[in-house]
């Protein structure tokens, strides 16, 4: 396999404009298929947009191709990215496509946000080509990518995509096991059912628990992750710990009947103006661009 692979990515929104710039950016060739008109026509001044933002060299769009037909945008490929809409059905039947319509060697990757790619990948005939790759939003500046393999996917190829990413610039995190949420969702997500809970149960309202995280544990995230901190403070402190606070941390199921009360009130958040707390368009923006320049500085920070 040649050095720098020829890319494919299905889907030209959020996603698939930022991938498509991460390999860009990287020397790959990047084919786009997307079937609106609007997404295809807008791609590169998007990328050129970010690229110029960030001070990187506007050229790498150049290496982007829109391209109009499925088949055509595949068919060269060495690796398919999927980044379209959030639906199984769509997913499904995309793949099944893709593994006739991309050459044999190419690997297949979906960019579902929470589906399991057993499901999405299921009834396919080459399983062991299909993987997830989860990225994170702005694709071009959150390292991450997680990289899941099903109980089909070849590790050998699991472990090219995990090197393809790393030589693009990426942090990749390999699954092991398909699970729903993969890694970061469902540590993310234990952390908002608590911080609901919190709220629910009127321990303090939502801007104190934003408050709490951001000046606390949160500031030394970047550099202490949560098991390295249970080893900083030692495992017998943290068994002791978990003694006196599981008990009282929150186990509901499924989604906190608190949102469903948020739901009917209408408060839907920033896009309705009100959701735990409440968004003028002008606080909606500043918090936009705060996230972006924080993102920014920290990848300059560390070179990237
Ligand atoms: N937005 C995020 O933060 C985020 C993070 C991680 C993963 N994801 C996942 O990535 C995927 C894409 O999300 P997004 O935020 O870029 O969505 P998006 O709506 O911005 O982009 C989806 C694109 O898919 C295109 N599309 C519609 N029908 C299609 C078809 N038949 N074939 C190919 N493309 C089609 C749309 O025109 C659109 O440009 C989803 O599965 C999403 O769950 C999103």
């Amino acid at each position: 396999m040649a050095n720098k692979e020829q890319i494919a990515v299905i889907g030209a929104g959020l996603m698939g404009h930022g991938i498509a710039q991460v390999f860009a950016l990287a020397g790959h060739m990047v084919t786009v298929y997307d079937p609106s008109a609007e997404a295809l026509a807008t791609l590169r001044d998007r990328i050129r947009a970010n690229l110029s933002d960030l001070g990187q060299d506007t050229k790498a769009a150049d290496l982007v191709f829109p391209v109009e037909e499925l088949g055509q945008c595949v068919a060269s490929a060495d690796v398919v990215f999927e980044a379209g809409p959030e639906n199984l059905g769509f997913k499904q039947k995309l793949f099944e496509q893709l593994q006739l319509l991309a050459p044999e060697h190419a690997i297949l990757a979906s960019n579902t946000s929470v589906i399991p790619i057993t499901q999405i990948m299921r009834g396919l005939r080459t399983g062991h080509r299909a993987l997830g790759t989860h990225w994170w939003n702005p694709p071009y500046l959150v390292p991450l990518v997680e990289v899941i393999k099903t109980p089909d996917t070849d590790p050998a190829l699991a472990q090219r995509m995990f090197d393809l990413l790393a030589a693009a610039g990426k942090t990749p995190a390999m699954v092991q096991k398909d699970v729903p949420g993969f890694i970061g969702n469902r540590l993310q997500h234990a952390l908002w059912r608590e911080a609901i809970a919190l709220v629910a149960d009127g321990v303090c309202d939502a801007q104190t628990v934003d408050t709490v995280v951001k000046a606390s544990f949160g500031r030394r995230l970047p550099v202490l992750g949560p098991l390295e901190n249970a080893d900083l403070v030692g495992i017998e402190l943290t068994r002791a710990i978990h003694e006196t606070v599981l008990p009282a941390i929150d186990r509901t199921p499924g989604p906190s009947p608190y949102l469903q009360k948020l739901i009917n009130e209408g408060k839907l958040g920033m896009k309705s103006g009100e959701g735990f707390r409440t968004w003028t368009a002008e606080q909606q923006a500043d918090l936009r661009a705060r996230v972006l320049t924080h993102l920014k500085a920290m990848n300059a920070a560390e070179g990237r």
